[in-house]
């Protein structure tokens, strides 16, 4: 792939549609596959993450139709047979760049009665999985890996023993790994958070029928194994806030710019980046607020605006821990100084995204200082990214192969004093694939 360079922008005035939400689409293909009926997915997110989610369940005998053609609403049909039906696969399962991929499923696979090997990319291979295998193991498991990292040989036994688990860190994946062990587990699993997390899982096992209790506002999840398989469903999966937050700071940092973002997900487990925006006194208005499958949506209106900095910590770090990158963006264009602390999970993502995020402000010419659990910025005051002095015509700034990353510098590149050139960027076909044709569209233009 050449690498896209991308130039300063304004007046951005369009209507964007992002792709579907990442977590609800590995959770959708995980809960169609083990459950009995035919599970239909719309608006499913074709990224390379998700792909390797739908293959893997294809390698274990699931029957699932994709019907990928119309880039505006790429569906799936999962002929489910309970989770019995499922079968070793005869290769090791490939789970790319996904995180979320190999923590969930080895949370499944640990309770069914076979083995499976799970490999990664050589970013999914370095990051930890400890987090999942120490839990799963108390529960009876019995996985093997390269010293708490992929690849991950999974003996499968259909003796899991449900537990009661404080988890250290605030991860989605961590509690929907041992939710799906638990469904098929003897006895209560129950997780404990110290902060609440994602509750996508949570809502998906209730609405296919599982044995689930918990409450919206509570750090406590519990899951009983069902005398009943979970029921196929029909799930629209709503536009992914992870993505949509590129193209709100976008709108907020271009001058003279309005865009209008359809039916983005507005789950309040996610929507930490609306509470930045407010307090940073960004312009925007959230409209058309409905419900489906389980999972609250909106329409999400931005516009250009005078910003300010802010402290980013606390509970407030897992409700927008993927959006930090591009937060740090608006944060740079700010009036003031912007601290985000508490974010030590930063560390452990698709990169360093502490030192990535970092580095990629410094390239732009941006005052950083990089903390053990976060950064502090100080902003531009709304003047063009510079870039930094061994910048010459260009700005070159290294995604490390993080998606994230490579899209956050495409958004500072709309207000970069030079061109922006991103290395590494085929990674954003992870979970945002036609994101530059998106961004470069010539109705998007000035
Ligand atoms: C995810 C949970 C988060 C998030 C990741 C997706 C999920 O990770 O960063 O992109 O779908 O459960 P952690 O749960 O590890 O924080």
């Amino acid at each position: 792939m050449i690498n896209p360079i991308i130039s300063k922008r304004k007046n951005f005035k369009k209507p964007i549609k992002v792709p579907g939400d990442k977590s609800i689409s590995h959770r959708s293909i995980i809960l169609g596959s083990i459950a009995k009926g035919r599970t239909e997915v719309s608006n499913f997110l074709t990224g390379e993450d998700c792909i390797c989610t739908q293959k893997a369940f294809q390698a274990l005998g699931v029957e699932i139709e994709t019907y990928f053609g119309n880039p505006d609403n790429p569906t799936l049909r999962i002929n489910g047979n309970g989770i019995y039906s499922l079968k070793e696969a005869k290769e090791d399962i490939y789970l790319g760049n996904s995180g979320t991929g190999m923590r969930l499923l080895s949370g499944l696979f640990a309770g069914l009665p076979f083995n499976t090997k799970l490999t990664g990319d050589e970013s999914l291979s370095s990051r930890p999985m400890k987090r999942v295998i120490d839990p799963l193991t108390q529960m009876g498991a019995n996985i093997a890996s390269n010293e708490g990292k992929a690849p991950l040989n999974i003996n499968g036994t259909n003796n899991l023993r449900g537990i009661t688990y404080h988890s250290p860190i605030a991860s989605a994946q961590v509690k929907s790994c041992l939710l799906l062990a638990g469904l098929n587990a003897e006895g209560v699993t129950t997780i404990i958070e110290p902060e609440k997390s994602r509750d996508h899982s949570e809502r998906m096992l209730e609405y296919f029928g599982s044995n689930i209790s918990y409450h919206s506002g509570s750090l406590e999840v519990s899951i009983k194994k069902s005398e009943k398989d979970l029921s196929g469903q029909i799930i629209r999966v709503p536009g992914d806030i992870s993505s949509a937050a590129f193209f709100m700071v976008a709108g907020a940092i271009c001058e003279d710019s309005e865009i209008f973002l359809e039916n983005v997900g507005i789950n309040p487990t996610r929507t930490g980046i609306l509470d930045v925006l407010t307090m940073m006194n960004i312009d925007f208005n959230v409209e058309n607020i409905r419900d489906e499958a389980r999972e609250p949506r909106a329409d999400i209106l931005i516009k250009s605006s005078e910003i300010k900095g802010c402290e980013i910590s606390g509970n407030l770090i897992p409700r927008l821990i993927d959006e930090i990158p591009v937060i740090a963006i608006l944060a740079a264009q700010a009036n003031g100084t912007t601290v985000i602390k508490n974010a030590e999970e930063l560390k452990v993502k698709e990169s360093n995204r502490i030192t990535s995020t970092v580095n990629m402000l410094k390239e732009l010419g941006v005052n950083v200082e990089e903390t053990d659990d976060g950064m502090i910025i100080e902003g531009l005051a709304a003047k063009e990214f510079p870039g930094s002095s061994s910048s010459t015509d260009k700005i070159v700034i290294d995604s490390h192969g993080d998606h994230r990353i490579a899209m956050s510098s495409a958004i500072a590149a709309l207000q970069s004093s030079k061109p922006v050139e991103i290395l590494k960027s085929e990674y954003v076909n992870t979970s945002f694939p036609g994101f530059f044709e998106l961004l470069n569209k010539e109705e998007a233009r000035a």
